[in-house]
């Protein structure tokens, strides 16, 4: 096998993709609710982003950062206008904007002298990447296994647990990080109370926040960012996925005085923030910075969970039994194994994601209008009304 076998792909090869669409080579067309695991925001082949790649592609596709590009302050200047950090750091995916916060929260109490406190506290279900420290960091034992010795300076405690948490903080503990909503993990939210709690704890013992928004960020919840609904903010934010539409870019945000302790020649990437991403990005933020985007993944997201709970939940008591999540990110809770429900949806031309604790996940481009949730619900109902007749 020529590809490595670490992926386990459908029998499906996508010859191209055209809004919330996906065609295969054989020229089936598909509705496409899974985004490339929430990437492309704007939909397929979106006029705009084509035009932005085409146009920066005749300039330049590569200098480093050893030189100044100008797209680069243009996009990190749109971030900091419009959230809490004072700075961005430009990487390439997700994994790398969440181990860059992992760095910039040590560094961060190292440049204040306090070089034992390193420690990271996570949660159990989630996930945070597959380098070796953001695999560690998540502590998974399906995605650690075989990759020992593991990397040290986390500890973790159970998802919900109070109590533990606040027994975990010790003086050596940096930082709390968790994602504002739990994606692989199911499409778990934290609750708004939960979110403001993390923050006041992190402020009464002096630690920093970290939320990982890599999933949930950019717009997907109805938000530029998810913790908004919580009215925080955190000290450090990784996102990556949407903020690229489909153009890989990851970034990692830092409130000012992380900031000031990331100096010169203290972390660095050859491609990050490189002029065709930034190209991408600059009309990716463009579009979801406008109120009338961001009402509309709040409208519709609504829509769809309503929808579903109406006419799918109520129908199939004995293959699932609820919704959860935030705007266009959204998990049916299956009783019915999860792969059989998913397998026969593809079958309905609807594609869907798995998630941790039996979830569909539900991911669409945020450009995702009501005659959309319209034609999934009867793709949706067809699919689970075939498993419910084997039943
Ligand atoms: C919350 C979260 N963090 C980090 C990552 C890792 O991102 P990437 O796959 O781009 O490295 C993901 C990917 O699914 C994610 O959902």
């Amino acid at each position: 096998m020529s590809i490595l076998g670490v992926y386990n792909p459908i029998d499906i090869e996508v010859d191209h993709g055209d809004g919330v669409y996906i065609y295969s080579s054989d020229g089936t067309r598909y509705l496409d609710f899974t985004s490339g695991i929430g990437v492309t925001s704007l939909g397929h082949s979106h006029p705009v982003l084509i035009n932005a790649l085409k146009v920066q592609a005749e300039k330049i596709w590569h200098c480093s950062n050893l030189f100044k590009i100008t797209n680069q302050k243009k996009v990190a200047d749109k971030i900091v206008k419009n959230s809490f950090a004072s700075s961005v750091f430009f990487c390439n995916s997700g994994s790398e904007a969440t181990e860059t916060s992992i760095k910039a929260a040590r560094k961060f109490f190292f440049e204040k002298g306090e070089k034992k406190k390193n420690r990271i506290i996570t949660f159990e279900g989630a996930f945070h990447g597959r380098t070796i420290a953001s695999l560690f960091a998540a502590n998974n034992p399906d995605h650690t296994q075989g990759f020992e010795p593991r990397v040290d300076g986390f500890d973790q405690v159970p998802f919900g647990d109070h109590s533990a948490l606040e027994k975990a903080i010790n003086s050596n503990t940096a930082a709390i990080m968790v994602e504002t909503i739990l994606g692989e993990g199911g499409i778990r939210p934290l609750p708004v109370e939960c979110l403001q709690g993390l923050r006041k704890l992190c402020n009464e013992k002096k630690i920093l926040l970290i939320l990982d928004e890599v999933q949930c960020g950019i717009g997907r919840t109805g938000k530029l960012f998810a913790f908004e609904w919580a009215k925080i903010k955190p000290d450090i934010v990784p996102i990556a996925k949407g903020i690229g539409g489909g153009f890989p870019l990851g970034a990692c945000l830092m409130e000012k005085k992380v900031a000031n302790a990331m100096t010169p020649g203290s972390h660095g990437s050859t491609f990050g923030g490189n002029p065709l991403s930034m190209a991408v990005a600059s009309s990716v933020l463009d579009h979801i910075l406008s109120k009338e985007f961001l009402d509309n993944v709040i409208e519709v997201g609504e829509y769809l969970k309503n929808q579903i709970l109406e006419k799918i939940i109520k129908k199939f008591p004995k293959l699932v039994k609820g919704i959860r999540g935030k705007g266009l990110m959204l998990g049916i809770e299956a009783i019915e194994k999860n792969e059989i429900l998913i397998k026969e949806l593809i079958n309905q031309k609807i594609l869907v994601v798995k998630a941790g604790q039996n979830v569909i996940r539900m991911l669409p481009p945020l450009i995702l209008e009501k005659k959309h949730v319209d034609e999934a619900i009867i793709k949706i109902d067809k699919a689970f009304g075939e498993i419910n007749e084997r039943h």
